[in-house]
């Protein structure tokens, strides 16, 4: 199945469409956002500005403004659940940003997406657990779109570990 698991830095990725952790209210942020807008310059918070927010658990696409330069075509916008204990809804929230993002990608003639951990920074979601949720709604739409290539960039080598682990669950193997 055509999913890449790497170490890396989401605004460094050459797919034609790159996801970024947003919030809500679309008003850009630190962390993925911060380095996603810094890479595409003002016109990012330009574009998603007049959209005026979006709920959690969906996503909004624009173009890529400077990150053009490096291949990238689309940002995408997702904006997970804030972990609030598990019995929010979050798993379906985060499921469900994943599926948005992937759907406006194809939408838009897209081969390629990289994805970050979604909600796993200041949204506080624990890795081990969004891990096998992240990565069950991609299967889901890999399943169906083999065409489609899914990256997931992870910061730091602890996280990539535990994706690791979690897709070789998924895909049946023993770790
Ligand atoms: N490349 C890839 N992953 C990164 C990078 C990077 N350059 N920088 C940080 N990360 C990782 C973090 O280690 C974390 O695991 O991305 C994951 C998501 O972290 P956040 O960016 O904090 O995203 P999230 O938890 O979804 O919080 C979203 O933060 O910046 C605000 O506006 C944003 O309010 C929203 C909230």
């Amino acid at each position: 199945m055509p999913l890449e698991l790497v170490q890396g830095d989401i605004a460094a990725q050459t797919t034609c469409a790159v996801v970024t952790a947003a919030n809500k209210e679309l008003m850009g942020g630190g962390g993925v956002d911060g380095v996603i807008h810094r890479a595409a310059g003002p016109e990012l918070l330009r574009a998603i500005r007049p959209l005026g927010g979006t709920p959690t658990g969906t996503a909004v696409i624009t173009p890529a403004f400077g990150l053009a330069a490096q291949g990238v075509q689309y940002v995408i916008h997702a904006v997970g659940p804030i972990w609030r204990g598990g019995q929010a809804g979050e798993a379906e929230l985060l499921a469900g940003a994943h599926r948005h993002s992937l759907r406006l990608a194809l939408e838009n003639g897209c081969g390629s997406v990289a994805f970050p951990s979604i909600s796993t920074g200041v949204y506080g979601y624990p890795v081990e657990k969004a891990a096998p949720i992240a990565l069950a709604a991609i299967a889901e739409v890999l399943a169906a779109r083999p065409d489609l290539t899914v990256r997931v960039v992870l910061y730091d080598v602890g996280n990539l570990h535990v994706f690791q682990r979690a897709w070789a669950r998924i895909e049946g193997r023993q770790v």
